[in-house]
């Protein structure tokens, strides 16, 4: 269960006393009763309120407060003091402490202050999400616009580069190495424009523009029609997919569009991974509690540890220009967390990597 909050405090028995009142009303609590103690409970554990005492050994609360909001800015921090120490309180407000108590402090006083920390913590996160919402709406109407401009053109490149090839293929007579060089200029502008559309996809994806409506999907007729049309390629590439798949899995509620983008990102980047060396690739479902867990394995060239942490990121591609958009990944993780489940990835350099999903189930009925 998440912890609401965390009690700091080295009078011991007081901040046991005060947890297990707090209990007692519904809030899960933990105690630490030093200063480098919260910080390293902090590092590891997360929670809404920090209740502060000001005067602690080794590391005084004063010290702590900056620390803690500098490292977890929505952590809300209510300092507890002793009368003697209301200046330094009030300097803690500087600091950003959401409020200070004096001791003794009613219980229902104190309540009363988490309540509003509470409060205030939900609505910094609010903000912080519109920001983020706006953000995301200006970047639609661009993704919007883009796609509007590209579509045409790239269209018209697909058919004049078939049409040209059947031309050439079949009535003009030319020294074959012109025709070789033709045949593989055509070929280009057909990558090319699949390229386009591709991108076309992602940014549709990205700004919110594919149908979002959930419906009933099954998750392994969907993986498989996608490794078909991912089978030419992989031969190509000397990978061999491998599918695995439960047999027992119900069926999911997803955006089927937004779906086929994410998996089917997450399937190039393995297969982009193996060019030049070949290697499996192996597609497997299971089922698990409420949970229907996907995982992608390829020997690939693995991530560089430095860029673990960046791979979700939009934008973020260690692929050149023209190859990478660097969105698959962003969608992959927006979906994903958008229906409550699990993305993360783990990988080796130059050994492989396993891109994990969890998807939750429907509730059964
Ligand atoms: N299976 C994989 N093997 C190696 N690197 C990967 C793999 N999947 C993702 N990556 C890395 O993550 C980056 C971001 O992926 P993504 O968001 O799909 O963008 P893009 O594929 O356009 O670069 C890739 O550029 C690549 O460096
Ligand atoms: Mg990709």
């Amino acid at each position: 269960m998440k912890t609401n909050i965390l009690v700091v405090d080295d009078e011991r028995d007081f901040a046991k006393m005060l947890s297990e009142r707090l209990e007692l009303k519904g809030l899960s609590t933990a105690v630490v009763f030093d200063g480098f103690k919260a910080l390293s409970w902090l590092n590891e554990n997360s929670c809404e309120i920090v209740l502060l005492d000001l005067g602690l050994p080794g590391m005084n609360g004063i010290d702590v407060l900056p620390r803690i909001k500098e490292a977890h800015p929505f952590v809300q921090v209510v300092i507890l003091t002793a009368a003697s120490d209301v200046n330094i309180a009030i300097a803690g407000m500087k600091l950003g402490a959401t409020d200070y108590l004096i001791k003794p402090v009613t219980f229902d006083i104190l309540l009363g202050a988490i309540h509003d920390a509470q409060a205030r913590r939900i609505g910094q996160e609010e903000s912080l999400r519109m920001i983020e919402t706006s953000k995301m709406a200006a970047f639609g109407v661009l993704a919007e616009g883009v796609a509007h401009e590209i579509t045409n053109p790239v269209n018209v490149m697909l058919a004049a580069a078939g049409w040209v090839e059947d031309l050439l293929g079949d009535n003009i007579v030319l020294p074959a190495e012109d025709r070789a060089e033709m045949f593989s200029a055509l070929a280009k502008i057909r990558d090319q424009g699949m390229r386009c559309k591709d991108i076309v996809a992602k940014l549709l994806a990205f700004g919110g523009r594919i149908d979002p409506t959930p419906k009933s999907v099954q998750v392994n007729d969907f993986l498989v029609s996608m490794i078909k049309k991912k089978g030419e390629w992989a031969e190509q590439l000397r990978v061999d997919i491998q599918g695995e798949f439960a047999a027992d899995l119900p069926m999911i509620f997803i955006p089927p569009s937004l779906f086929a983008v994410a998996l089917e990102n997450i399937i190039d980047n393995s297969l982009d991974a193996m060019e030049g060396k070949g290697g499996v690739l192996r597609v497997t479902t299971s089922l698990e509690d409420n949970f229907c867990n996907l995982a992608f394995s390829d020997t690939g060239r693995g991530i560089a540890k430095a860029d673990l942490g960046r791979i979700f990121e939009p934008f973020f591609s260690t692929k050149e220009v023209g190859k990478g958009t660097g969105l698959g990944l962003s969608i992959c993780y927006r979906m994903v967390k958008g229906m409550g489940g699990e993305i993360w990835v783990e990988s080796k350099e130059g050994e492989g990597t396993t891109l994990s999903v969890r998807l939750p189930l429907p509730p059964a009925n």
